[in-house]
């Protein structure tokens, strides 16, 4: 069975490709591709193995936060994916934390791993081909602290939803379309209250709907999702996701798909709902002006990494890592008359054969000799703002 799946990968792969030259080459390509998918095979069963585990211990996964002050702490996560091109290290040694009643915004280009980093909070990676490998995601709940990583299913899918809650950037893929607005949300509250008698399910839904600023609130509970506006969609999705008080909040990309009235206004309701309940956010965004506007904190990703955090201060007054100076640069501004918009120039390497050496090298023009040895460790330049590069190492500042 295993063998025959790999086999018609590899065929599949093989046409795909229409891989041409000597029937040599062909036979390399053949034994590489089969040597990919055998790996990939070997590392997702272990893998899965350690996920269906019946028994897990709570001194499996309970530990201790490094401060009391966060509500979650992510710590040299990594989440690969083994797909047939190869290893894909969406995720490689994050580092963060989420303090308690914060805001942080996670920033960075198109596919440097933010989506991911969020799915693994939620233990909601892609599986089998998506696996968490390794590091520890921290949460405190206030009564214990879990690794989120090591947690068996029927308790994160305790913290999800109740705890934790994820708005999505499209609402049309978290929505069911075949039922009701007001059902979907009855059934959240429900799961999370099993005792709750259904009039005041059907009254707390309403509720929610009317907190998302719903004008109409009991007519759209008998709505269907197609019949709402996009930035009414988005409003529902808020309401349920935040419908049992969550202690985190995970934005992804929350506004994007909207216009910025709208975003503006779901930005408010954000604000205002994080400071009724006393709730901690982490918001992925690419855009700079919503971080900067939201944010207590910043953590810029590049290409699976952190390459810089600090608070948004920090980070948008005194940006250290040229990738940061960069993205802040490409951000347009009505006060600046330029003739052309800034871009970064260059590619992010291919995720599958990362370099050794600083992942930006190829796109920096500040790079220098050392930028050549191995990647750069976190250097702090203060007890909040750390970064990513060897322009500020000691022995670079003490060489001028
Ligand atoms: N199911 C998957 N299978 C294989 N690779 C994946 C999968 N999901 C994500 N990836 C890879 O992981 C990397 C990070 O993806 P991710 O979705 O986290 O990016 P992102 O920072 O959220 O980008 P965007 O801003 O475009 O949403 C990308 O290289 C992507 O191709
Ligand atoms: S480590 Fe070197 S190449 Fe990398 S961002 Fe810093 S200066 Fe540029
Ligand atoms: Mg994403």
């Amino acid at each position: 069975m295993k063998d025959s799946y790999i086999k018609n990968t590899i065929m599949n792969r093989l046409r795909k490709t229409k891989l041409k030259g000597s029937s040599k080459a062909r036979r390399a390509g053949m034994r590489k591709l089969r040597h990919v998918n055998r790996e990939n095979q070997r590392l997702m069963n272990q893998y899965e193995r350690t996920q269906k585990k019946v028994t897990i211990k709570p001194s499996d996964y309970q530990c201790e936060m490094r401060d009391q002050k966060n509500v979650v702490e992510f710590d040299n996560l990594q989440t690969h994916f083994f797909t047939d091109m190869g290893v894909v290290k969406a995720v490689d040694g994050v580092s963060f934390d989420v303090p308690k009643g914060k805001t942080v915004g996670v920033v960075g280009e198109s596919g440097c791993g933010k989506s991911v980093t969020s799915l693994s909070l939620m233990r909601l990676v892609q599986r089998p081909t998506g696996q968490i490998i390794g590091g520890q995601i921290r949460y405190n709940n206030g009564t214990e602290t879990v690794d989120i990583t090591k947690v068996p299913i029927h308790k994160i899918q305790k913290i999800r939803g109740n705890e934790i809650a994820m708005i999505f950037q499209e609402p049309m893929t978290s929505l069911n379309p075949v039922f009701t607005i007001g059902s979907q949300i009855d059934e959240i509250i429900k799961l999370h209250n099993p005792g709750m008698s259904k009039k005041a399910i059907r009254g707390k839904s309403i509720e929610m709907l009317r907190v998302v600023g719903i004008a109409r609130a009991d007519g759209i509970y008998h709505s269907y999702p197609h019949e709402l506006s996009g930035g009414m969609r988005q409003r529902a999705m808020i309401g349920m996701s935040l419908a049992c008080d969550p202690k985190l909040i995970v934005a992804d990309e929350p506004t994007t798909a909207l216009d910025v009235t709208i975003q503006a206004q779901i930005l408010d309701l954000l604000r205002n709902l994080k400071d009724k309940v006393d709730a901690s956010i982490m918001l992925i965004t690419h855009d700079l002006g919503v971080v900067a506007e939201m944010a207590d904190e910043v953590v810029v990703m590049y290409a699976g990494r952190v390459i810089e955090k600090g608070t948004a201060l920090e980070i948008f007054q005194d940006p250290k890592h040229p990738y940061t100076v960069g993205l802040l640069n490409s951000k347009p501004s009505v006060n600046k008359s330029v003739s052309r918009l800034y871009s970064i120039p260059g590619n992010v390497p291919n995720p599958i054969n990362m370099p050794g050496y600083c992942y930006f090298k190829d796109r920096c023009d500040k790079r220098m000799p050392i930028c050549d040895g191995d990647y750069p460790p976190m250097i702090k330049i203060s007890d909040t703002h750390l970064v990513a590069c060897w322009l500020w190492s000691e022995e670079v500042l003490r060489n001028g």
